[in-house]
């Protein structure tokens, strides 16, 4: 691995070779997301508990303090909506040279396994990687599931996570699963899971996170459980604690009742 390449990894995978990313692309297909509607004020008591934002380029330019930033994973895939035909009808949105000028540490993708579109995400995929290896930029592959949650489970998700890693992604984003080992074990490259739309309580983040974790998942992606809860921060440092520290969902709950009492 080249220097550049090297250094960027290492700005997005902590020495522990653990991460926590915080998604905030969603308005790319689905507008103004709740809680979402001001992206700068929504990230900023959250960015000293994450590792890296994953952001489009214009949310990027227009919401982020450049002197006060996180490593940036620039979301560069886009072009549908959620009034639309077809989620799955992405095509490449930002240029590596976009991705160059801002100074990112890696580019974001997202691919639709089993759609009618399926051929040209992994084509696109594939062209990032290409451009992206050129300049040591490393690629991280969204396995998108649009609007149809029920692909996820472990056979789908595994198929989709090991073919974005085949075409040269160097980190998987993909959704936690049911005998989530599956999806880790047939992928050569480092996975992290995303959250998905809000769930009843903080309990059962915490402990799919730390399942997902103890399966091998390197950390998460994971925005709408963070910043749609009423106490985001608690939510983002009991994540954290988690991730890096390898607490339970117990721990993450208690660390999450003690910010929340102290209402932050
Ligand atoms: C949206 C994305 C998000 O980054 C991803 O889904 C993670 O966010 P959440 O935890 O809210 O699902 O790729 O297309």
């Amino acid at each position: 691995m080249d220097w550049g390449m090297k250094n960027r990894m290492a700005q997005l995978i902590q020495s522990d070779g653990r991460c926590c990313f915080l998604p905030i692309d969603h308005g790319y297909f689905q507008g103004p997301t709740r809680k979402l509607e001001k992206p700068g004020e929504t990230i900023k008591p959250l960015l000293p508990y994450c590792d890296a934002l994953f952001v489009t380029r214009g949310v990027l330019r227009s919401s982020i303090d450049p002197n006060n930033a996180k490593p940036i994973i620039l979301r560069v895939s886009g072009g549908t909506s959620m009034v639309g035909k077809d989620l799955a009808n992405e095509g490449l949105t930002t240029s590596m040279e976009e991705a160059i000028r801002l100074n990112v540490a890696a580019v974001g993708i997202s691919i639709f396994v089993g759609t009618d579109y399926e051929h040209e995400s992994l084509l696109n995929l594939s062209k990032l990687v290409d451009e992206g290896e050129k300049y040591g930029i490393p690629v991280m592959a969204v396995t998108a599931v649009g609007k149809e949650l029920e692909k996820r489970d472990a056979r789908y998700l595994a198929l989709a996570s090991r073919i974005a890693a085949e075409l040269g992604a160097r980190v998987v984003k993909t959704y936690w699963c049911e005998n989530f080992e599956k999806v880790t074990n047939g992928c050569p490259v480092p996975v992290v899971m995303a959250g998905g739309p809000r769930v009843d309580t903080e309990l059962e983040v915490f402990e799919f996170v730390h399942d997902g974790i103890q399966k091998g998942a390197i950390g998460v992606n994971l925005g709408r459980n963070i910043w749609q809860n009423d106490y985001p921060v608690a939510m983002a440092k009991a994540l954290r604690a988690i991730v890096h520290e390898n607490a339970t969902p117990k721990q993450a709950q208690e660390i999450y009742d003690g910010v929340k009492s102290r209402k932050q």
